[in-house]
């Protein structure tokens, strides 16, 4: 008998997804190459080794694995995004047939999504791209799965997605279509983006809690109160996190403080400064990973300008209503990125489904994400919501405490202090963007519109000297 699906790819990932189909009740195949040196068949390992997989078909020779499948055939690719992905699809190719359909659930940058999309059309086999969140273990019993393609490719993918997706609060799948091309991965990569930020102000809020002298299991506590209030899964985590013992100590002052990252920030961070949107606080929380980097420097600077933080005089409340501002300035920004993009690339996205989809599954779920789908039924901007207002204007005396407090005791809190300059200039009716303008005129005679001007399209220089 013939499966009706196809994995492609035993990794963390692609093992988790299998499982999960296979739980569901879907026929498939799936397929690892043999480890090199070691003749090992991953995919009968792996088959052998899980009760629910006892009817799966396990291959390592792709013609076979192809070949065991119902035709439209849908193979799902969980490989390494990058070089890989295209060269298992040049592998795939000769075998597959006319309307056949590949889905890419890698973490790949959505351009190449679009220019795969094209390439596959041209030999008429459909590509979904599908951005896929929660890890190992959401991949097992649920992740958050956002699908961009061809609408009517999609539907044919559809229940088996749907099926093995995470499930909201009103028992929906958090899996929904996004829109067209890339639309799927770029939905992904933003929310990788406000990821970064959301462990960014934990690790802020770890440096300021530490700097008013808790330890680990102190600060967790403080952040266990703080669930009522905050509660996410990754301060759920980050509350695991600081509990853990390794010895007498605690293992996070074990672990070197260099962050690592596979992309995905960069390029938001690309994306929002080529669609002239100002998501500040991804770029702040990415080159923070970045700066952590630079170790060996940091040590050196470190003695050369002899800075030693001193202990903090904060109220803990302060902290969380600090965490909380810059918070909803993250989401404000991550979701106004996916707004531009939605404008520039004419994909019709629906962004309270987006913040349904993540409201389980994946790694930036939150009680917050829950609030903001009625929110966003209305808006793109949830800053123009009367109640996000009103939080903002009460959290904002903590956030100017607590990021005065940093700088004048010299502790690094860059997405903290980004948030409530972000919301400075945002709030700000007159800039100084006219001393730009007049610059640009004066130098290259770049021209400059005028406040006293009826016609607002009209453009003036001024011979300066
Ligand atoms: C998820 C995660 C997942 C992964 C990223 C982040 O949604 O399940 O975002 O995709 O953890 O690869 O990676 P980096 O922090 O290494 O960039």
């Amino acid at each position: 008998m013939k499966s009706e699906f196809g994995l492609f790819g035993l990794g963390v990932m692609g093992k988790s997804l299998s499982r999960n189909l296979a739980q569901k009740g879907f026929e498939i195949s799936v397929f690892n190459r043999e480890e090199k040196g070691t003749e090992e068949d991953v995919a009968i390992n792996f088959k052998k080794a899980h009760k629910e997989l006892e009817t799966a078909q396990a291959y390592s020779d792709i013609e076979a694995f192809v070949n065991s499948l119902q035709t439209p055939r849908r193979i799902m690719l969980m490989v390494n995004a990058g070089k890989i992905t295209d060269l298992v699809i040049e592998d795939l190719i000769p075998f597959l047939s006319d309307g056949d359909i590949l889905i890419d659930g890698g973490n790949s940058n959505y351009l190449k999504t679009k220019d795969r999309y094209d390439y596959l059309k041209s030999k008429q086999i459909n590509f979904i791209g599908v951005g896929v969140s929660g890890g190992e273990q959401g991949a097992l019993i649920g992740p958050s799965i956002m699908p961009g393609g061809n609408k009517e490719t999609y539907n044919l993918i559809k229940p088996y997605l749907e099926s093995i997706a995470a499930k909201d609060a009103n028992n929906l799948p958090c899996c929904t279509y996004i829109g067209e091309e890339g639309s799927g991965h770029f939905v992904k990569m933003v929310h990788n983006g406000i990821e970064y930020v959301e462990m960014q102000l934990l690790a802020e809020v770890y440096t300021i809690l530490k700097a008013m002298g808790n330890n680990p299991d102190e600060i967790a506590n403080i952040l266990e109160s703080w669930k009522p209030e905050a509660d996410s899964y990754l301060l759920g985590i980050t509350i695991d996190i600081l509990r853990k013992k390794d010895g007498d100590d605690w293992l996070v002052n074990k672990i070197v403080d260099k962050a690592g990252n596979k992309g995905t920030g960069n390029w938001t961070t690309i994306a929002t400064a080529q669609l002239g949107a100002p998501s500040t606080l991804i770029a702040s929380a990415l080159f923070a990973r970045y700066t952590s980097f630079y170790k060996e420097e940091r040590l050196l600077a470190s003695e050369n300008f002899n800075i030693n933080p001193s202990s903090l005089d904060l109220d803990i409340q302060d902290v969380l209503n600090a965490y909380q501002f810059a918070r909803i300035i993250n989401h404000y920004q991550g979701i106004k990125l996916i707004s531009e993009a939605g404008r520039a690339y004419n994909w019709e996205l629906n962004l309270s489904e987006i913040a349904r989809i993540w409201t389980n599954g994946c790694i930036i779920k939150s009680d917050f994400m829950v609030e903001l789908i009625p929110i966003l039924k209305t808006d793109d901007n949830i800053l123009k919501h009367a109640t996000i207002i009103n939080k903002l204007k009460a959290l904002k005396p903590s956030i100017n405490k607590v990021v005065s407090q940093c700088i004048l005791n010299e502790l690094t809190a860059s997405c903290f202090s980004e948030s409530v300059n972000f919301l400075n200039a945002y709030t700000t009716s007159n800039s100084s963007a006219n001393i730009i303008q007049a610059q640009r005129d004066y130098f290259g005679a770049h021209t400059y519109q005028r406040i006293d001007d009826d016609d607002t399209g009209k453009f003036h220089h001024t011979n300066w000297n």
